[in-house]
């Protein structure tokens, strides 16, 4: 069978098989990036008109797209709803940027490390990704400065607020010197933020968007990760030189966005409901950072270093003694722990050894401490074979 020379490019993917093996109910999940099953709000429906059925615009509903906008401009990104395009999940937004700027052996810079599924999606359509190592507030300035001046990439893609998969957060001045430095060499930015709301400190920084003057842009946000990530509606707001296109490729894509989910996110989004919505869910997830805190001092304390991720759903732990971590996997799986190695999440997976991401919003606290006690145990045995092989 005959099929597109991208296909040899789709990896056969670790990934899918630990977050298939991790809904085994016995299995303790720190696996993927889900919100609590908990805190799912409940939906009302009453009220939904029957035209919410019919077709409806590829940019998206005019309600919601002034919504967002609105909510863009308090945050400084100066756009108009004429900008706004409703997307079925902020991936989206990766796919269309990808089909707008990517061919075979087009390059791009992401951080190291960087959000997989873009991996994936960048490199599926050709992308030499090129990184920059983040640090613990934000991207290293000299190496993303070298990036621009030694390659001439067709956009600079980062997830600057509580970033899957390390939880860093920019700093005010790591934010100011990217968009300076994005603008000095006209470089298109793709900036990714699921995770904005989820704050646990209440810190809050502006995104980079906002602070360009001469580049172009795409900032991305979503509902998954506050509201439901099963209603798949998320957003992309452009630079006005890039809007037709990423518009036209939306149409060829899907048509729209779902027009129920799109009316269930009005119904939400800017209201007083949400805003307590908002403060129940960081109360939540900030209890379950803190008991994964705790689990990870008692049992892992001699074995990783990491930060406390200020918001997002994620721990991101580097081994004192790296080891491949992929390697861990089977044994986790076999004692019900499922996690994700570090190594996918860079663009050079096997020059990275040594690091895991643990989410903490998913499993409850009173199984937390049993399951981070196992994969400490399954660390521990490899780490002493390494040593005696
Ligand atoms: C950095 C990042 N971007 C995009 C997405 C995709 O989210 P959505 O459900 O809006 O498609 C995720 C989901 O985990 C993510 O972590």
């Amino acid at each position: 069978m005959a099929f597109s020379e991208r296909v040899t490019r789709l990896k056969s993917s670790l990934i899918r098989e630990i977050l298939a093996a991790a809904q085994r109910p016995e299995v303790m999940s720190f696996a993927g990036g889900l919100p609590a099953e908990a805190m799912l709000p409940a939906l009302d429906w009453a009220g939904m008109p029957t035209s919410m059925g019919q077709y409806g615009t590829s940019e998206g509903e005019p309600a919601l797209r002034e919504l967002l906008a609105a909510e863009a401009r308090a945050l400084g990104i100066a756009c108009q709803a004429s900008q706004v395009l409703v997307l079925s999940g902020s991936q989206q937004a990766l796919d269309l940027a990808t089909k707008l700027y990517i061919d075979k052996g087009t390059e791009v810079i992401v951080e190291g490390p960087t959000y997989l599924a873009a991996l994936q999606t960048f490199q599926l359509f050709g992308a030499e990704c090129l990184s920059v190592p983040l640090g613990a507030d934000g991207p290293h300035i000299d190496a993303l400065r070298a990036r621009l001046e030694q390659h001439a990439p067709a956009f600079v893609y980062l997830i600057p607020t509580f970033q899957n998969p390390s939880g860093v957060r920019y700093s005010e001045a790591a934010r100011a010197r990217v968009a300076a430095l994005l603008d000095e060499f006209g470089v298109t930015l793709i900036e990714d933020e699921p995770y904005r709301e989820l704050t646990y400190d209440g810190g809050m920084a502006a995104p980079i968007a906002g602070r360009l003057r001469k580049a172009s842009w795409v900032y991305t946000g979503t509902v998954s990760k506050t509201l439901l990530p099963g209603l798949r509606v998320g957003y992309l707001i452009a630079s006005p030189d890039l809007f037709a296109h990423l518009l036209r490729l939306k149409q060829a894509a899907d048509l729209h966005t779902n027009r129920v989910g799109q009316w269930q996110a009005m119904q939400w989004l800017g209201t007083e409901k949400y805003r307590q919505h908002l403060g129940e869910l960081r109360g939540f997830y900030r209890e379950r950072r803190d008991a994964m805190q705790q689990a990870l001092e008692q049992h892992l304390g001699d074995l990783a270093d990491w930060h406390v991720p200020q918001g997002g759903l994620f721990f991101w732990l580097t081994l004192k003694q790296p080891i491949d971590t992929r390697t861990l996997v089977a044994a986790a799986m076999a004692q019900d722990v499922a996690f994700m190695p570090g190594e996918p999440f860079f663009a050079d997976p096997d020059a990275n050894p040594g690091c895991l991401r643990l989410n903490f919003s998913h499993v409850a606290p009173h199984r937390l401490q049993e399951g981070v006690l196992r994969l400490a145990h399954v660390i521990r045995q490899a780490q002493a074979a390494q040593a005696a092989a």
